[in-house]
């Protein structure tokens, strides 16, 4: 079991301990399967890696990559799909193939369809060597949100309304937050041969202490990756306090 946490001053110290894992991978494995997050915590380690791309120091010209997520019902050029967000923070940026970037369709007529293609492709590919996570105030990894059991496979999901509230502030409303979304499953995810979990901000402290020191539970669906034998937290002070309280 590896277990290693980062605590970092700020937000940028964050981002380019988070892109030094990443690079590290992609220098170690050219043709890597990293897997991908979206959301505000990983802007700024994409920054990194495009700027580390510039410099000539890394290259993704062999890389492939999954995304864990994608709204259903947003087309892949919408401002707010993460397809579009993929393609502007990072892809766009760099020397990836596009043909070997995989982010779920959102405008897919059957989502279930939908799902078991991209769970095929993920396990095609032989599984992410290095998933990077953001992680919810609730706890929730990719789309995974708190409930009953642990969701093995890529489904569709209902947002929750603490969810759909924390992501209203990238769009013109709550109400134009779409209320479903694609998602990798648990199971998906815990396949990755590295689990890299990347988290900056006191909102994200009860969740961070609840995943790694609470007990493994659907409620906390993070908790599960105390289950994962590779796993780097990298956090600034706010986000790892009570993580750190609990340990002291
Ligand atoms: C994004 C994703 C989500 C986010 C999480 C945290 O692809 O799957 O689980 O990682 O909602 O979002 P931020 O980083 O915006 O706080």
């Amino acid at each position: 079991m590896s277990f290693r946490i980062y605590c970092e001053k700020d937000y940028d110290a964050v981002s380019r301990r988070t892109a030094s894992v990443i690079a590290a991978q992609v220098v170690a494995k050219p043709d890597c399967v990293l897997g991908l997050a979206t959301g505000s915590s990983p802007v700024g380690t994409y920054k990194q890696l495009i700027q580390w791309y510039k410099q000539g120091d890394i290259s993704f010209a062999e890389v492939r990559s999954v995304n864990l997520d994608e709204y259903y019902g947003l087309a892949p050029d919408h401002d707010q799909s993460y397809r579009y967000f993929m393609q502007t923070n990072l892809f766009d940026h760099v020397d990836i193939e596009p043909e070997n970037t995989n982010v779920p369709s959102g405008l897919a007529d059957d989502p279930a369809a939908e799902c078991l293609r991209y769970e095929w492709k993920v396990a095609e590919l032989g599984y992410a060597d290095l998933q990077l996570l953001g992680m919810g105030r609730n706890g929730h990894i990719g789309f995974n949100e708190p409930c009953g059991d642990f969701p093995k496979q890529t489904h569709l999901v209902d947002l929750t309304e603490s969810t759909i509230e924390a992501n209203a502030r990238f769009f013109a409303s709550a109400d134009d937050v779409p209320r479903q979304a694609l998602t990798m499953g648990i199971g998906t995810i815990m396949k990755a041969r590295k689990i890299l979990v990347v988290v900056s901000g006191a909102d994200k402290a009860d969740a961070v202490c609840k995943a790694f020191s609470g007990p493994i539970t659907p409620e906390v669906p993070a908790s599960i990756l105390q289950l994962h034998p590779d796993v780097t937290l990298v956090g600034d002070e706010a986000a790892l306090s009570k993580l750190r309280e609990a340990n002291a």
